[in-house]
């Protein structure tokens, strides 16, 4: 659950967060809101996910939603950056939420590390978040697809109108074949508006 340790950390990100903002001293964090992190947590509960991947670490702010439902449901989180300050940032955030035992860091570009992760082993992947690069978010589907199970959820942001053109082919794809997919209207961390695609395998 939301525990004081984790709502400190997470409130400590979103600090930073507008700090950064404010100066514009560092690369954005480009992190969920609030009240969808609530949801990528709330969703694993419900589901009682064990094993869960997130393509786009950042600051480890939607990563510490879902790893502290992880520990609900005794799963794990496997998480995806390219960007080994962002890696480390994460990798403190994750001690300090006290949610480490249950992350493991990937570092590398998705396209790569995906597939290879995918490749080992055969265990069902019970919920995924993507959050990386937009225009491949169908080519993460792809790879992933194969160790998706009935009842698996699967989560992709950014999917509103500003980035219509490079999510259309991954919102035909789970618009069709054996998922359920909602489009979730969504304010962003800057305020935006923009849309979270929530599906599930029928
Ligand atoms: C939108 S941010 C993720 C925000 C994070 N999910 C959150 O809500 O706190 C996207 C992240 O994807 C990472 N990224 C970009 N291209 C990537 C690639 N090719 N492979 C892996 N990660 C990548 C960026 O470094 C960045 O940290």
């Amino acid at each position: 659950m939301l525990n004081e340790q984790v709502t400190r950390t997470l409130a400590h990100i979103e600090e930073l967060d507008r700090q950064q903002k404010a100066t514009g001293a560092d690369i954005p964090f480009w992190r969920v809101s609030a009240e969808a992190g609530r949801l990528l947590h709330v969703l694993v509960c419900a589901s009682g996910a064990r094993r869960a991947i997130e393509v786009g670490t950042s600051s480890g702010y939607s990563s510490i939603h879902i790893a502290s439902a992880l520990r609900e449901t005794g799963g794990h989180l496997w998480t995806l950056d390219m960007e080994p300050f962002k890696l480390a940032l994460a990798g403190k955030h994750f001690r300090d939420a006290g949610v480490d035992a249950q992350v493991t860091q990937v570092e590398g570009d998705a396209l790569t590390t995906l597939p290879r992760l995918m490749a080992d082993g055969d265990e069902p992947v019970d919920f995924a978040f993507l959050d990386a690069v937009k225009p491949h978010y169908i080519r993460y589907l792809e790879v992933i697809r194969p160790r998706l199970r009935a009842g698996s959820v699967l989560c992709a942001d950014n999917v509103g109108p500003r980035n219509a053109t490079v999510v259309a082919d991954y919102l035909r794809a789970v618009r069709s074949g054996p998922f359920v997919t909602s489009i979730v209207p969504t304010v962003n961390a800057e305020g935006e508006s923009d849309a979270l695609a929530v599906s599930v395998v029928g």
